[in-house]
């Protein structure tokens, strides 16, 4: 997939402008606060209909005016396509359109151009919080997958149902026992389909990942360490261990875990009641990272955290590109060359070749350590201007 051209009208700081991409690397320099990110951010709108700062869609808006519009003109293997995105300041009010038709649900525009983005606080993917790394399955989930995003929702519609129910429980407690099963019902058919459909991504993932992280610290030390990602669902300990699955998941099937999450739903009501929310289910699921079997979190080094991290976000990639066609998504790179250092940006750019990177830094010689046909665009107040 290749992002040929990116119009913009009031977004963010940018008045107005019309960037042409090289299909290889292009970088974005100036100093701060110029613009950089708002390109790139713009170019993940048109993949994702959400920034991925956490701003209000009104913020995406120039200031004092009324409107914002990127439009990307994107090609895969196949043709050359349009995706346009209008936002008025909120989801009810946003205009999307494809190819010019347009498109009235999110999920309907996911996977129809694809991004990988790596930004500074992906390199926290090991060390921070379990959000983190649900969100990068979700991201990646969702642009593979439509029917996966349109699950998401309703799951978290339920949460919210069903946690509000859990709040009057505490006075009601009979309208919520009478309540409480329909709910708790469709939460766990969503529940049980993510569940699978993650258990499979991060499948998917770890293998890429070992290859990735042994290729990239080949020559450090402890480079020989074996990273594993697995999934690490709420279904419980001791029922994993019962039904086999203390190691590893495979076999389970997406009727075995609505069947466990119905019974975790139903058993647990007063513990629930107690602490206000719903305990079992995938808004608390986690994806455990080991080295040589330990928690990476604990046990590795800042350099192979890096190396982690930057493994996770290149097998997105990979993986991407196999689910699709060999069709790659275009990578966004955000100010995150400087935080890696001399052998990790070799390996970038040996893995970059022939494929799209659109990239940001504040030094125009970023890029300078064997990335070839590098296109330099400097970034001055919201303009941009190809070198
Ligand atoms: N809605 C908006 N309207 C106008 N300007 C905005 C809006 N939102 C953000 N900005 C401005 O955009 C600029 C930030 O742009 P951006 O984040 O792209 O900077 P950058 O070039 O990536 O800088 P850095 O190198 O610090 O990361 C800031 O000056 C900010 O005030
Ligand atoms: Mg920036």
């Amino acid at each position: 997939m290749i992002c040929q051209k990116i119009k913009i009208q009031n977004f963010r700081n940018v008045a107005s402008c019309e960037v042409e991409f090289s299909p290889h690397v292009n970088l974005l320099y100036g100093d701060n606060a110029q613009g950089k990110t708002n390109l790139l951010e713009a170019v993940y709108y048109t993949a994702l209909g959400k920034s991925f700062r956490p701003a209000k869609e009104a913020e995406l808006i120039r200031h004092d005016c009324d409107a914002a519009t990127v439009e990307n003109t994107f090609s895969d293997s196949i043709r050359e396509q349009t995706l346009s995105v209008q936002t008025f300041g909120g989801k009810a009010k946003r205009i999307v359109k494809h190819n010019g038709v347009k498109i009235d649900k999110l999920s309907d525009m996911m996977g129809i151009f694809r991004v990988v983005l790596f930004c500074p606080e992906h390199l926290s993917l090991i060390q921070g919080g379990p959000d983190l790394r649900r969100s990068y399955m979700n991201v990646a989930l969702s642009q593979l997958k439509p029917a996966y995003l349109r699950s998401l929702q309703r799951y978290n519609h339920l949460i919210k149902e069903r946690n509000a129910l859990l709040k009057t429980a505490v006075d009601q407690r009979a309208v919520f026992e009478a309540t409480e099963p329909m709910w708790s019902e469709q939460l766990a058919k969503e529940a049980a389909y993510l569940t699978l459909k993650r258990y499979e991504y991060i499948k998917a993932i770890n293998e890429q990942v070992r290859i990735i992280f042994s290729a990239m610290m080949g020559k450090y030390e402890g480079g020989d360490e074996v990273p594993e990602i697995s999934y690490l669902p709420t279904l419980g300990m001791e029922w994993m261990k019962r039904e086999g699955f203390e190691t590893s998941l495979e076999g389970l099937t997406e009727e075995m875990a609505l069947e466990r999450y119905r019974h975790l739903l139903s058993a647990h009501h007063d513990r629930e009641i107690a602490t206000g929310g719903t305990l079992y289910g995938i808004h608390r699921d986690d994806v455990k990272i080991t080295l040589n079997g330990r928690p990476a979190r604990l046990y590795a080094s800042q350099g192979q955290q890096r190396s982690l991290a930057l493994a996770m976000k290149l097998a997105e990639g990979w993986v991407s590109a196999k689910e699709c066609d060999g069709e790659m998504p275009v990578f966004l790179f955000d100010d995150v060359l400087s935080e890696l250092d001399v052998h990790r940006r070799e390996y970038l750019v040996s893995e970059m070749t022939g494929r799209q990177v659109i990239m940001t830094a504040c030094d125009p010689d970023a890029a300078d350590f064997g990335m070839s046909q590098v296109r330099h665009i400097k970034v001055e107040r919201g303009t941009y201007e190809i070198k």
